[in-house]
C-alpha cells in the first residue's frame, strides 16, 4: 500500500450558501459538473442525507460507490468511496465568505492498492489535474452564466428532411443531445410552480424534479385520491412538503374557470405555469358542456387557464409558461372552420395534433403579447416517452417503438430546464426538444395564414368570455 494521495481544492462563488449547499449536496448532480463523470445515479430513496448512496460511472470505464456518512446542512458533508481501483474519504465544506458569496472546499484522501499504488506514485500530478478540473466544472456550474441555445440551421434542415429529425424523438436522440448540455444549478426555492397532469407520466416526473429543486408546487389534478398519493410520494422522495393540490378536470371549462377564480382570489404570484395534462381520444367524445374532448382538454382548458392567470404571471415579474405540445403537431394545420372536428371522419390522432398545433400558435402569440410583462412563453415536445398515456392510447405504436422510447424523466427534462435554467428565462416563443429550439413547421401545407391565426384567437377569446359569463349567471342563480 502506497502513501495516500490527498487533494485539497477550494473555489469561491457569488451565490448564497443555502443555494450552493442545495445544489452540491445532491451528489448525483456531479454528472453535470465533473467532466470525468459519465453518469451518476442516486441509489437510495429520500432527500440527500446521512446514508444516501450514489453510483458514479466514470468516463474512464470504472464505477465509484459513494455513501454519505456525515451531513450538516450549510456546513459540510463527508462521504466514503469504494471502487475496484481505490477507496477514499471525501469531505465537502461550505462557508459563507461574504454576504451572498460562498466558499466550497473539497478534501479527499485516496488509498490505492496493488498495481494502482505504483501508478499513482508515478503520476500524482494526474490526480491533481482531475481534482482541479472537477472544481473548475463546479465553479462554472455555480456561476451559472450560460448562453441560451439559439435556433440552428443544422437542426432545421434535419427536421425538414423528416427522418434525420424524427430519430431524435427516441431515447437515442435524448442521449446524443444531452452531451451538449450545461449544468442547471438555479434554485427554485420560493418559486411557485403550477403544473397540470402531474399524477402520471411526464408531468409526474417533472413534478418530482421540480420538488427536489425546492419549488413550491401546485398540482392541478382531476383525481383527488391519486393526487394525494402523488403528493405523499413526492414529499417522501424529495423532502419537499410545500405541495398543494387543486382539483380540476381540465376538459371541463366550468371547472377551469372555478380554478382560476380560486387562484386569482388567493392572489399569489405565479412564477411558472406548465400546461401538461393531455390525452388522446378515440372515438370522438363530447363533454357534458358540449365540447369535443381533445379540443376541450388540449386547447380550450389551457387557453382559459393561461389567459386568466396572466395577472398572477405578470405579478411574478419574470414568469415562465411552458406548453407541452407534441411532435405529432408537425403533421397538421389548424382548421379554424372546424376546431371541434365536426366535419369529416374523426381521428383521435388528428384531433390531438391539431390541438397541439394550436397550442404552439398560442405560445407564439402570448410570447409577443406578454414580453413587456417579463413573461417567457415556450412550447416543447417530449419526444416519444414510455408513459401510461402512450401505453393505453397508442398500443400499436407502443408495441412497435417500446425499445426506443425514452423514460418519463427524459421526456420531462426540457420542461424542467425551461422552468428552472437561468438561460431559459432569456428566450420566448420557441418550440423545444431536448433543450434545443426547433422549427414549428417542416411541411409547407401546415402553415396557417394571418387570418386563420386571428380567427383561432377570436374564437377562443369568445369561448372564454361566453363560458365565464355563463358560469357567473349560473352561480348567481
Ligand atoms: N408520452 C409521450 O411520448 C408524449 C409525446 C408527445 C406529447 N406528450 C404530451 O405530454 C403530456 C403528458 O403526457 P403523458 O404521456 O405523460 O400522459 P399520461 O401518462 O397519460 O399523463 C397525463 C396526465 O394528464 C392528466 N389528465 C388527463 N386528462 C385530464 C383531465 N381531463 N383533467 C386533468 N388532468 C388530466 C392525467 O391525469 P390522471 O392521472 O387522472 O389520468 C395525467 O396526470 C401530454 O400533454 C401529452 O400530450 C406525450
Amino acid at each position: 500500500m502506497s502513501k495516500p494521495v490527498i487533494l485539497d481544492e477550494s473555489i469561491e462563488v457569488d451565490r448564497p450558501l443555502e443555494e450552493v449547499f442545495a445544489y452540491v449536496s445532491e451528489f448525483s448532480h456531479i454528472e453535470q459538473w465533473d467532466p470525468a463523470v459519465a453518469s451518476a445515479e442516486k441509489l437510495t430513496a429520500g432527500p440527500p442525507g446521512v446514508g444516501s448512496e450514489y453510483r458514479i460511472d466514470m468516463k474512464a470505464g470504472f464505477s465509484l460507490h459513494y455513501r454519505v456518512v456525515e451531513f450538516a446542512p450549510g456546513r459540510n458533508m463527508r462521504m466514503e468511496v469504494d471502487s475496484r481501483l481505490f477507496t477514499a474519504r471525501e469531505e465537502i465544506q461550505f462557508e459563507e465568505v461574504a454576504s451572498g458569496a460562498t466558499r466550497v472546499r473539497y478534501i479527499a484522501e485516496f488509498e490505492f492498492g496493488g498495481l494502482m499504488s505504483a501508478v499513482t506514485g508515478l503520476y500524482p500530478r494526474a490526480m491533481d489535474k482531475v481534482g482541479k478540473s472537477a472544481m473548475a466544472g463546479l465553479q462554472a456550474a455555480l456561476e451559472d452564466e450560460f448562453e441560451s441555445p439559439r435556433p440552428s440551421a443544422g437542426i432545421a434542415l434535419a427536421d425538414k428532411l423528416i427522418v434525420p429529425g424524427v430519430w431524435r424523438f427516441s431515447r437515442l436522440g435524448y442521449r446524443v443531445s444531452r452531451k451538449q448540455w450545461h449544468p442547471v444549478s438555479a434554485s427554485l426555492r420560493g418559486r411557485h410552480v403550477l403544473i397540470t397532469g402531474a399524477t402520471s407520466g411526464i408531468g409526474l416526473a417533472c413534478a418530482r424534479e421540480l420538488a427536489a429543486m425546492g419549488a413550491r408546487l401546485t398540482l392541478v389534478a382531476r383525481d383527488e385520491a391519486k393526487c394525494e398519493g402523488v403528493i405523499e410520494s413526492l414529499a417522501r422522495d424529495t423532502g419537499n412538503t410545500d405541495i398543494a393540490l387543486e382539483l380540476c378536470d381540465m376538459a371541463q371549462v366550468a371547472q377551469v374557470h372555478a380554478l382560476c377564480d380560486r387562484l386569482l382570489g388567493a392572489d399569489e404570484p405565479l412564477d411558472v405555469l406548465i400546461n401538461n395534462a393531455g390525452a388522446l381520444f378515440n372515438p370522438r367524445q363530447v363533454t357534458d358542456e358540449g365540447f369535443e374532448k381533445s379540443f376541450a382538454l388540449l386547447l380550450l382548458g389551457p387557453y382559459v387557464l393561461t389567459e386568466r392567470l396572466h395577472p398572477l404571471l405578470a405579478a411574478a415579474g419574470d414568469a415562465r409558461v411552458i406548453n407541452v405540445s407534441s411532435g405529432g403537431m408537425y403533421s397538421q394545420k389548424i382548421q379554424v372552420e372546424d376546431l371541434q372536428f365536426e366535419k369529416g371522419n374523426y381521428s383521435g390522432s388528428v384531433a390531438y395534433a391539431r390541438a397541439k398545433r394550436a397550442l404552439v400558435i398560442l405560445t407564439e402569440e402570448w410570447a409577443q403579447r406578454w414580453q413587456e410583462d417579463g413573461i417567457a412563453v415556450n412550447a416543447m415536445h417530449p419526444g416519444w416517452a414510455d408513459t401510461p398515456g402512450v401505453r393505453s392510447a397508442l398500443p400499436g405504436f407502443y408495441k412497435l417503438t417500446r425499445q426506443i422510447l425514452r423514460s418519463p424523466e427524459e421526456g420531462a427534462d426540457t420542461i424542467v430546464w425551461l422552468a428552472a435554467a437561468t438561460e431559459a428565462g432569456d428566450v420566448s416563443g420557441e418550440f423545444w426538444l431536448d433543450r434545443e429550439p426547433h422549427p414549428t413547421h417542416v411541411l409547407p401545407h401546415t402553415r396557417e395564414t394571418e387570418q386563420e391565426r386571428a380567427s383561432l384567437l377570436q374564437q377562443l377569446e369568445a369561448l372564454l368570455q361566453s363560458t365565464d359569463s355563463y358560469l357567473k349567471v349560473a352561480a348567481n342563480g
